[in-house]
């Protein structure tokens, strides 16, 4: 199950030399900047705060400096996990300016929430990738893991973080948990959410004021449009009580992504269990199920490629995402080597552009600076690197870790990049970006 569930990482203080330790110290700078008392920042102008997701990422990278620090990552996300089991994907600092950052504490108002911690936090969540990475956080130390108690302090919390998406948000009874907002696939603004958002009416640009202009190129972020569409429905949500039902999702989705991150979770659920002495075996059933129903559901064979799925509609949205190739990462895949085939072709060109691109290269909305709507990033060509090595693609793996470590050299620590030409895109300083260099660094 070990060999399933993560990567192999290094003896702790492993030391680098040359153009590598060069790079290795780059990037422990790039996270010391950003790391605030028990969390680290995703950068520190335009994300001020801790978020989910990043903080799965960059844990995976700190094991290697600090697994104790990689831990409390974790475990300060966790401790912001509200009572019906959910993760929010941004924990606020009360220390930030309330106006560092849109929508913040004011705007997502927690503290009235039923079930909501005491620290400030929004109410959506996002891509379930925390399992593996407390996977990998606990295999990087397990004695200082055990010493700490991490696996017991974690394992429940992780266990009713995948029972609030297994069961709330399965909003269809397909047995695959949807995204009710843009925001929770992790990729706001990618092409496949146009035609859902299409029904969704825009909050005026008026009525709020964005924060991310103050810190990034407009013509790299999404539109006033889009962040007009992700108020209202923000707004919806909270309004709501944060209730998860399609009548008040005007956004939902099944995602590929997400539901791969949450089988792979379960797999990774399923060692801490026996770590921890407990049964495996119902972990390992819930795989199993995501599995099937992500290759019912929402795999289409001619394309060799997962789409998501409009949960209103019940129509599969065909439009060639980065996420539809990410199931590559759960353990025993029937389809690998139709995504990697997939990975080659035209339209991701995985020989040639790095990071692989967030969306289709052939198509004719394809931007290759616009956040999710063309640019390649790091953490998604690490899953897909990590994919690759599961199904014994590794030549294509270490060719791939080989272009991304160059790409990364060149251009440092951005968050996202023009896969063809390498250009740095988006925020610099990025933690998951530096995370997981330290992370490739150590995995020849
Ligand atoms: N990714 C969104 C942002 O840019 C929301 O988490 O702020």
């Amino acid at each position: 199950m070990t060999a399933r569930t993560g990567t192999r990482p290094s003896a702790p203080g492993t030391v680098l030399t040359g153009r590598d330790g060069e790079l290795d110290r780059a990037a422990r700078r790039a996270l010391a900047g950003n790391w605030r008392l028990c969390a680290t920042v995703p950068a520190a102008g335009l994300y001020p705060h801790q978020w989910s997701w990043d903080s799965a990422f960059i844990a995976i990278g700190l094991r290697h400096l600090s697994p104790v620090r990689a831990q409390r990552e974790l475990e300060s996300l966790f401790g912001a996990q509200w009572r019906d089991g959910r993760v929010p994907h941004i924990v606020f600092d009360p220390h930030v300016p309330a106006d560092a950052y849109f929508p913040g504490p004011a705007f997502w108002q927690s503290a009235t929430a039923p079930g909501a911690p005491g620290v400030p936090t929004s109410g959506i969540v996002q891509p379930p990738a925390h399992a593996l990475a407390a996977w990998a956080t606990f295999r990087a130390d397990p004695e200082a893991a055990r010493a700490r108690g991490f696996l017991p302090r974690i394992y429940p919390r992780l266990v009713a973080w995948h029972r609030y998406l297994t069961t709330r948000r399965d909003l269809t009874g397909s047995g695959l948990m949807a995204i009710g907002h843009p925001w929770e696939s992790g990729m706001d603004n990618s092409p496949a959410w146009d035609l859902p958002l299409s029904r969704v009416t825009p909050v005026p640009i008026g009525e709020f004021a964005r924060r991310d202009l103050n810190h990034a190129a407009a013509a790299e972020r999404p539109t006033d449009e889009d962040y007009g569409r992700y108020v209202r429905l923000a707004r919806d949500y909270r309004d709501s009580g944060y209730a998860d039902a399609l009548r008040v999702h005007g956004f939902a989705v099944e995602d590929p992504m997400c539901n791969a991150l949450l089988a792979a979770g379960e797999e990774a659920l399923a060692a801490m269990a026996a770590e921890l002495g407990q049964d495996p075996r119902p972990h390992l059933a819930a795989a199993e199920r995501v599995t099937e129903a992500l290759m019912s559901t929402l795999y289409d064979p001619e394309a060799g490629i997962f789409f998501p799925r409009d949960a209103h509609t019940g129509a599969l949205i065909r439009s060639y995402s980065v996420g539809g190739l990410l199931p590559l990462i759960v353990p025993g895949l029937p389809v690998a080597a139709a995504l990697v085939s997939t990975a080659l072709g035209e339209r991701f060109r995985l020989r040639e552009a790095c990071p692989l691109p967030s969306y289709d290269l052939t198509a004719a909305d394809h931007d290759a600076s616009r956040y999710w709507r063309g640019p390649g990033w790091v953490n998604t060509s690490w899953l897909f690197w990590h994919g690759l090595r599961l199904h014994g693609e590794t030549t294509l793996a270490d060719d791939l870790r080989g272009r991304l470590l160059e790409r990364v050299r060149t251009a440092g620590f951005r968050e996202y990049l023009d896969p063809l030409t390498g250009a740095g895109h988006g925020t610099d300083g990025f933690s998951w970006t530096a995370a997981l260099t330290l992370d490739l660094l150590r995995a020849a």
